[in-house]
């Protein structure tokens, strides 16, 4: 449905994006993540045909963004960085008006308004003008301009930024419900909720791709990734600790004093090799009649991943 192919945009000597190709298909959220100033509202600006490319270019459903603007602009719904600005108009007015620009009048354009305002819990909100919005009802205006057309393609760029947490889960809610039906890109620089939301992750750097990949593989990545962490009530026994040091595969075993008394012991066994190594540390603490409080293995994080992928890059 989204096919990037080798967009760049530069602004002076400034190369904001240098040189993308991905792709998104239809049931995929993919999840644009990097620091301040990586590129990703510049990408999805040239994507929703706001701003053109310096060069390379994508096509949206098929349909090219440099030579068929209007066909990608009917089959994709964006959200800009900053929310709509008919600031003199209500809420109400501005999304009949986004409706009729869509092309829909009479009952269609009425009930497509009234399901949006539903979608968006805008009622409450429907005669106010949008000047005086708080941010987050403002950004709910955004999200219910650039769905009101139901379309295939959706660029939201951070669409839950300035949502109360209530709000944001149903955000996401809403995304993972359309999800199956679209594609969607969405950027956001809340790591939690591209692993709760997104399919996949792409991550950008100085306008460059630096990761592209599920929000697992991109974990696999973190050093703690399959560390074995178990929790006990009593500090283990030297001669455990060498049992455990001697398994196949183990590179370290650290144990760690409770933090505060009624706190558990913690011990933190290393695989070698990022590998599995649950099972035969389970086994070796059965053999040793250690009784366990939680076993678990770490499934990594994501910060320290994209710490190492965007610092000094
Ligand atoms: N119109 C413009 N003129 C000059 N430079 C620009 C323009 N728009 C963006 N830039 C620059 O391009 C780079 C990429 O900006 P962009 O807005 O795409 O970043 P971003 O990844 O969306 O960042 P953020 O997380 O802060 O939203 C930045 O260095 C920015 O200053
Ligand atoms: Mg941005």
């Amino acid at each position: 449905m989204i096919e990037v192919d080798r967009l760049s945009k530069k602004y002076g000597s400034l190369v904001a994006v240098d040189n993308i190709s991905f792709q998104v298909n239809k049931g995929e959220i993919l999840g644009f993540l990097g620091p301040n100033g990586a590129g990703k509202s510049t990408t999805m600006k040239m994507l929703s045909c706001f701003i053109t490319p310096t060069s390379g270019t994508a096509r949206i459903g098929g349909k090219d963004i440099l030579t068929e603007s209007m066909a990608v602009r009917e089959i994709l719904g964006y959200l800009p960085e900053s929310a709509p600005s008919y600031k003199s108009m209500t809420v109400l007015e501005f999304l009949v008006f986004i409706a009729e620009t869509r092309g829909f009048s009479g009952q269609e354009k009425s009930n497509r308004v009234e399901r949006i305002i539903e979608l968006t819990t805008l009622n409450s909100a429907r005669f106010q003008t949008i000047d005086t919005l708080s941010k987050g009802f403002r950004q709910r205006v955004g999200f219910a301009q650039a769905l009101i057309h139901d379309p295939p393609v959706l660029i939201l760029d951070e669409p839950t930024d300035g949502l109360d947490p209530n709000q944001k889960q149903e955000v996401r809610a809403l995304i993972r419900k359309m999800a199956e039906e679209k594609a969607i890109i969405l950027s956001t620089h809340i790591l939690e909720e591209m692993e709760a939301v997104c399919t996949r992750a792409v991550i950008i750097n100085h306008g460059r791709i630096v990761a592209d990949g599920s929000p697992q593989t991109l974990l696999s990545h973190s050093k703690m990734f399959n560390t074995v962490t178990v929790k006990l009530t009593d500090n283990l026994e030297a001669t455990t600790i060498e049992s455990l040091r001697k398994l196949d595969g183990i590179n370290d075993v650290k144990t760690f004093a409770p933090p505060r008394p009624e706190d558990p012991f913690t011990v933190q066994i290393f695989p070698n090799r990022k590998q599995d190594i649950l099972g035969q540390v389970k086994d070796c603490l059965k053999t040793n009649n250690i009784e366990i409080s939680e076993i678990y293995r770490e499934k990594g994080f994501m910060d320290e991943v994209f710490r190492n992928l965007t610092l000094g890059g």
